[in-house]
């Protein structure tokens, strides 16, 4: 059976045959992990959905890493984050950084969006990377915008961001303990910028979070430092390798982006199939709260639960044909965003507005991208993640 844990496994591409056999053979298996006491890993479309709408049975507040407890010293810390947290306190939480995701909020984006989008484009001709010239500089960029950050700060947030979540790749660093210098440092500017908007108030989403609602509450200023951490990661590493991958898939089945690019009415299912076929959330762990059972198979107090989203969005008895890469499938269930529960993905309809505006550009200006070499993934059990992809841009129109 395959090393679920091993984020090497990873690098070679999501292991989709394994995860169908367990999804067909055995939907709530025990997997043995040497790191820690192993953890049941769930792979059909109703179960994740179950796990993730029942956080009374299937915490949160236990860590959410695959591999591992987080240690000691750092459970408190890590606990302030939203995504660590169980209703009630999560709700509480949640409600108070829904203000700077509102419709009008994220309507407000789509003209900065479109901007970003066409600069990026203009600067592409002849060969070059798809993730750093295009992926991952637009959801920084859209992430500064957000929180009002200097658009000057981008590398640094890329570089923290990187760090963090890259903590199983060499490439970015060694050791766990860099991963938690690169979440300090994060939460230090998140800190920094909530203290600016004290002095200095603005239309952004910071100044919303430190400013009392009706009932006078208010996020503390390390709850907004931890909130930058969230917005660094959740909204960067996902919408860029959204990005990649589906530019990836469009390379692997040129026939679909031949029909986006006659046909950009497509554009809304094209990116539901974009997040269903990537996928860049491979995974989120729980902890049983008490003795329950999954699909039928009994869990027990304490056992911890990690979800699948990637083998739930590629569950025959949900998606006709789940493994084509259809831009016009509809209806579209996928759990890309989350199960649905209190941790739904916040970011959804920003995510989504990007990669719509961001493949409508360039299905306009660059019909003719094509592939020009290597494609570099990341090594993690968690990310879906591309580091490199060599393409060839083509002139810009
Ligand atoms: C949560 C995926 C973009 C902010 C999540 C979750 C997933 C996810 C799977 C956990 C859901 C659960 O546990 O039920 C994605 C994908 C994205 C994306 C695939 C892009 C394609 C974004 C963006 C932002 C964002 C752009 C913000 C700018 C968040 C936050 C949470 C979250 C704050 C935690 C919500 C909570 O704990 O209540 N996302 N996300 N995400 N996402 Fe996203």
């Amino acid at each position: 059976m395959i090393e679920l844990y091993d984020p090497s496994v990873y690098e070679r591409g999501v292991p989709y045959r394994d995860l169908a056999w367990l999804r067909e053979h055995s939907p709530v298996h025990w997997h043995r992990d040497p790191q820690t006491p192993g953890f049941w890993a769930v792979t059909r479309h109703a179960d994740v959905v179950h796990v993730s709408r029942h956080p009374e049975l299937f915490s949160s507040y236990e860590g959410l890493a695959m591999s591992g407890e987080y240690p000691e010293p750092d459970k408190e810390l890590q606990r302030l984050l939203m995504l660590n947290q169980d209703p009630p306190e999560h709700s509480k939480r949640r409600s108070l950084v829904n203000k700077g995701f509102t419709p009008r909020m994220i309507g407000k984006l789509e003209q900065h969006i479109r901007e970003v989008c066409d600069d990026l484009i203009d600067r592409c001709s002849g060969e070059g990377d798809f993730v750093t010239q295009v992926a991952a500089p637009l959801p920084l960029q859209v992430i500064c915008e957000l929180l009002g950050a200097p658009v000057e700060d981008r590398d640094l947030l890329f570089d923290l961001s990187n760090r963090l979540i890259g903590w199983d790749d060499p490439e970015f660093q060694t050791t766990y303990e860099d991963g938690q210098a690169a979440g300090t440092e994060l939460m230090a500017y998140g800190n920094a910028l909530a203290a600016d908007r004290v002095e200095d108030p603005r239309d952004d989403l910071i100044t919303r979070m430190i400013t009392p609602d009706a009932d006078g509450a208010v996020l503390s200023p390390d709850d907004v430092g931890m909130f930058t951490i969230l917005l660094a990661v959740a909204g960067n590493e996902t919408t860029r390798n959204a990005a990649s991958l589906g530019m990836k898939a469009f390379f692997d089945h040129p026939e679909q982006w031949r029909r986006l690019v006659a046909n950009p009415s497509l554009l809304d299912t094209a990116v539901e199939e974009i997040v269903r076929w990537a996928t860049p959330v491979m995974q989120f762990r729980r902890t049983a709260m008490t003795d329950t059972t999954i699909g039928g198979q009994p869990v027990s107090r304490g056992d911890k639960i990690v979800v699948y989203y990637s083998a739930a969005n590629r569950d025959p008895s949900v998606f006709a044909r789940p493994d084509v890469f259809d831009i016009g499938r509809d209806p579209n269930p996928h759990l890309g965003f989350g199960g649905g529960g209190p941790h739904f993905c916040l970011g959804a309809h920003l995510a989504r507005m990007e990669l719509r505006v961001l493949f409508e550009t360039i299905a306009r200006r660059l019909p003719d991208i094509a592939p020009a070499g290597e494609v570099r993934r990341l090594r993690s059990n968690f990310i879906n993640g591309i580091k490199e992809m060599r393409v060839s841009f083509g002139p810009p129109s």
